[in-house]
């Protein structure tokens, strides 16, 4: 199946909204993750990951047509992200989509989510320790 209808199949923007305002969520209670947030308001780094995840999946644009390339391991570079960090980005992560019901999000495609967020938190990681 194509990436568009992923994101169509898994509800759309409605769902994508709720698992990122899930994850900040969790963020800004999480002692290892918040630290490393710049801005006090998480607002624009949820609105970034939110359109960073909608394009990924074959929903709307925004993120380059705002932001360019993701070049994410670039982005990423200034916060060091070892596996604790990694850890606490996906534990957040999980907890966000645990909340989104199966009628929504069935299990082929909660399957394909999770493991692409693990691949991606391990991709990012920048520091061995
Ligand atoms: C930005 C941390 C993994 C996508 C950020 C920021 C931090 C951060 C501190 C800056 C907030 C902002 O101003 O936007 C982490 C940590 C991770 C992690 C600790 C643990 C592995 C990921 C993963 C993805 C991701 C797996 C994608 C699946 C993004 C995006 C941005 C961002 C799209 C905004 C980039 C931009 O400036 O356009 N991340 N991140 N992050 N992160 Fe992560």
């Amino acid at each position: 199946q194509t990436a568009a209808s992923f994101y169509e199949a898994v509800g759309g923007a409605e769902t994508f909204r709720r698992i990122v305002a899930a994850f900040y969520r969790e963020v800004a209670g999480d002692e290892v993750l918040r630290p490393l947030y710049p801005e006090e308001d998480l607002g624009p780094a949820e609105r970034r990951l939110r359109m960073f995840l909608e394009q990924y999946w074959g929903g709307p644009r925004t993120y380059s047509e705002e932001r360019g390339h993701p070049r994410l391991r670039m982005r990423h570079n200034p916060f060091t992200i070892g596996p604790l960090e990694r850890d606490a980005w996906l534990r957040c992560m999980r907890i966000a989509v645990a909340e989104i019901e199966p009628e929504v999000l069935d299990d082929e495609h909660r399957k394909a989510l999770l493991d692409y967020l693990e691949m991606a938190a391990n991709s990012l990681m920048n520091a061995p320790w």
